[in-house]
């Protein structure tokens, strides 16, 4: 089921005045990177844990075969790493577009690897969105990734380059890790 969030988004900032806002990336806005930015740092958010338990009927699976994505989940010790992007407000007339499908903006505060922090926004698809699919054994988990494919291509790609993505970040996010290690060795991936 897909789960519309355009018209909460807009309602949520007042962006009055402002020029410019950081944004905190931990899943595909680290390497699909479709939209202009200022600035661009590695970061890292505190208290939150990126896991693959968030539909995806419109991106990455269809809704007769939901794919799976990435979100956020409060964890206290957690310390999740990505990518900050200095933007402007406009960009969220996009973002707000391609992150449709149960995100919502929240404030966050980042912290840079020089240790500096910024506020910033950050969207999270919380547990009572329509598109939630939750916790799941690792192997279901990769074969719904597996076996899903949408507008944006197979869910397998979303998974394996997000992988990439964060190795490159040195980042050790045991979960998409794990992941990854049940995709390869799932026998269900095609040459593509
Ligand atoms: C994000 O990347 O920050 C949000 C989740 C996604 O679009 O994959």
């Amino acid at each position: 089921m897909s789960a519309n969030t355009i018209e909460d988004n807009r309602s949520r900032f007042n962006f009055d005045g402002v020029e410019a806002i950081w944004l905190f990336g931990y899943g595909s806005l680290i390497y699909k990177v479709d939209f202009p930015f200022l600035e661009q740092r590695p970061a890292s958010i505190q208290g939150w844990a990126r896991r693959f338990w968030q539909g995806s009927h419109d991106h990455r699976g269809t809704p007769e075969a939901p794919g799976r994505v990435v979100t956020l989940v409060e964890q206290p010790e957690a310390v999740c790493r990505g990518m900050a992007y200095r933007v402007s407000p406009k960009v969220f007339e996009y973002l707000d577009v391609r992150e449709k499908n149960g995100y919502l903006r929240f404030s966050t505060a980042m912290t840079f690897d020089d240790g500096c922090q910024a506020e910033g926004l950050v969207y999270i698809a919380t547990e009572d969105n329509q598109a939630f699919l939750g916790e799941a054994p690792d192997a279901d988990i990769a074969r719904q990734i597996a076996l899903a494919t949408g507008p944006s291509g197979p869910n397998a790609d979303y998974l394996l380059r997000l992988a990439d993505s964060l190795r490159q970040l040195g980042d050790d996010c045991a979960h998409t890790f794990a992941l990854e290690a049940c995709l390869l060795k799932s026998g269900l991936l095609t040459e593509s």
